[in-house]
């Protein structure tokens, strides 16, 4: 189980393009984990950034005739903004041109050449510029007469050149031996079968430096090669904590971090490539790397040539950021593929955020302010449906938790929509316009416990939609140190006569006509 520090990332992006739905994926996911162990009271630290050196950046410069340091600053900062737009929670936002960064890379590069895993040779192969990866022969195929890789699709070019080595082949075996030994090391299980296969094969060594273009940190004394971006670009999780100063309070409390959360094609780097450099680099491997599938849309990938790219930029403006968070969370089995489409959007906000979550805060809210004074009720002695409502969530607690431990996301959302369910059926149920004419005494008990029921699942839904359930734990007026999982289990949480502001709607049905 994890220590009480917990460190999570997201790639960082390389910021050529234009933000799209595969980046908000990647940040929501990692975000919503960041904030669930915040309200778990741990110490968080939640990193992105982006990732700006190799030919690609290089070539994107030069076509663009800009200079290649003030289209870098640029780019980013259109991702600095992504992280604001998507409300992201991260506590640090990385650059690799940063010097903090250069720091830990050259340690790492130092590191490497003192324990003899990097030797001097010559790479002949085939290089994806897109993927910024190299390929084997038996990795390539040629489509309408163009090279280009199976895995990815990505045009591929013929390359020669001087370059450092890295001796992955002397790392099979203990990869190996460190899987068997971290048997939740990969998530989900699918992909720690696919890299445990892969290694098995046998490795090659790595080309870890590039001499025929120059926009990279230098090889420390060798100038004439720049390092291999993926090895610069994995080392940003080691510099944001300020690495190589081990002594740091951020280093000391954060690493190992304690996940990776990225895509399915940068898995083989991240599980393969980087815990081989960190071991060999005498530091430890992270304990976890989840690899999330990709995000479909019309069941292809999307892609401009397709035609069938959601913004999200676009849907943010549309529908909200909520919604579209919501969405992805819940729409996306999280190790899996998933499609996407504005249809299963509009019925997932109307029938789990309009209908459900939103409906139980809009009704409750409005009956307490129409037949209370706008008070919160006091209560009497809670009966067996009531407390039945309010174990339902407390039982669940510590599975909730687990499922989170082991980013089982949709099983996690699925029991938050239960309970919302139940809170919606037990107002049903006990119907309080009746009680208000025969007992408003108990009209007053179920009023409080259903109150209390939307403290805590709004609790639980804060990491996924964090802007509504704040909203309605404001209105319900819980302190925002209040706002954390330790607190569900006092039933008793509310202050009664405490007034309940008056609500807007949380979320809007959208009519289907788009
Ligand atoms: N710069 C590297 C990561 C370096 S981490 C040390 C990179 N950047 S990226 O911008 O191309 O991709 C960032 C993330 O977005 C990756 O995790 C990738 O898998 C994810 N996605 C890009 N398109 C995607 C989808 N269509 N669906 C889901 N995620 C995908 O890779």
């Amino acid at each position: 189980m994890f220590s009480k520090n917990f460190y999570i990332t997201t790639p960082i992006y390389y910021p050529s393009g234009r933000p799209h739905m595969g980046h908000a994926y990647s940040s929501i996911i990692a975000d919503i984990f960041a904030r669930f162990k915040r309200i778990d009271e741990y110490s968080v630290m939640f990193l992105t950034g982006t990732d700006e050196h190799g030919l690609k950046m290089q070539r994107e410069a030069e076509k663009k005739s800009k200079d290649i340091k003030l289209f870098c600053d640029e780019l980013s900062s259109t991702f600095k903004d992504l992280t604001k737009t998507l409300n992201l929670s991260n506590d640090d936002f990385i650059r690799t041109t940063e010097k903090r960064h250069y720091k830990a890379v050259e340690e790492i590069w130092n590191r490497l050449v003192k324990s003899k895993d990097i030797y001097l040779s010559k790479y002949n192969g085939w290089y994806s510029v897109s993927d910024e990866a190299y390929y084997d022969e038996d990795e390539i195929e040629t489509k309408d007469n163009i090279k280009c890789a199976k895995i990815s699709g990505s045009k591929v070019e013929w390359v020669e050149e001087d370059s450092y080595f890295f001796k992955l082949s002397g790392w099979q075996d203990k990869l190996l031996k460190f899987y068997t030994d971290n048997p939740k090391f990969i998530l989900p299980l699918s992909r720690r079968n696919e890299v445990v296969q892969f290694v098995k094969k046998g490795l090659k060594d790595l080309s870890v430096s590039r001499t025929s273009f120059s926009w990279g940190i230098p090889v420390p004394k060798n100038s004439k090669h720049v390092i291999y971006v993926w090895l610069d670009a994995l080392t940003n999780y080691l510099s944001a904590l300020n690495f190589p100063n081990t002594e740091d309070k951020k280093y000391k409390r954060f690493w190992p971090a304690t996940v990776h959360i990225i895509g399915k094609d940068i898995l083989r780097f991240h599980a393969i490539y980087w815990p081989a450099f960190l071991m060999a680099a005498k530091v430890s491997p992270p304990q976890r790397v989840y690899g999330h599938g990709w995000i479909l849309s019309d069941e292809k990938k999307m892609s401009k040539s397709l035609g069938n790219i959601l913004d999200p930029i676009a849907i943010i403006k549309n529908y909200g950021i909520d919604q579209l968070r919501y969405y992805l969370a819940k729409e996306v089995s999280l190790g899996n593929d998933g499609n996407i489409s504005l249809e299963s959007l509009t019925n997932c906000i109307n029938n789990d955020l309009a209908n459900n979550y939103g409906n139980l805060c809009q009704r409750v809210f409005s009956f307490v302010n129409k037949n209370c004074n706008s008070k919160i009720p006091s209560f009497g002695k809670f009966q067996s449906e009531d407390t039945q409502l309010s174990n339902e969530i407390i039982k669940q607690i510590p599975n909730l938790k687990k499922l989170m431990d082991n980013q089982d996301l949709n099983l996690y959302i699925k029991e938050l929509i239960n309970f919302s369910f139940n809170a919606n059926k037990y107002f049903n149920d006990l119907e309080p316009w009746s009680l208000k004419k025969t007992n408003s005494e108990r009209m007053n008990t179920v009023l409080y416990n259903i109150l209390n029921q939307i403290r805590s699942i709004s609790i639980l839904l804060y990491p996924i939609i964090p802007d509504s359930t704040n909203k309605a734990l404001d209105i319900l007026g819980v302190k925002k140190e209040d706002r954390v999982i330790s607190k569900i289990a006092n039933l008793k949480f509310l202050k009664p006569e405490n007034i309940i502001k008056k609500a807007n709607i949380l979320f809007k049905k959208i009519e289907n006509d788009n």
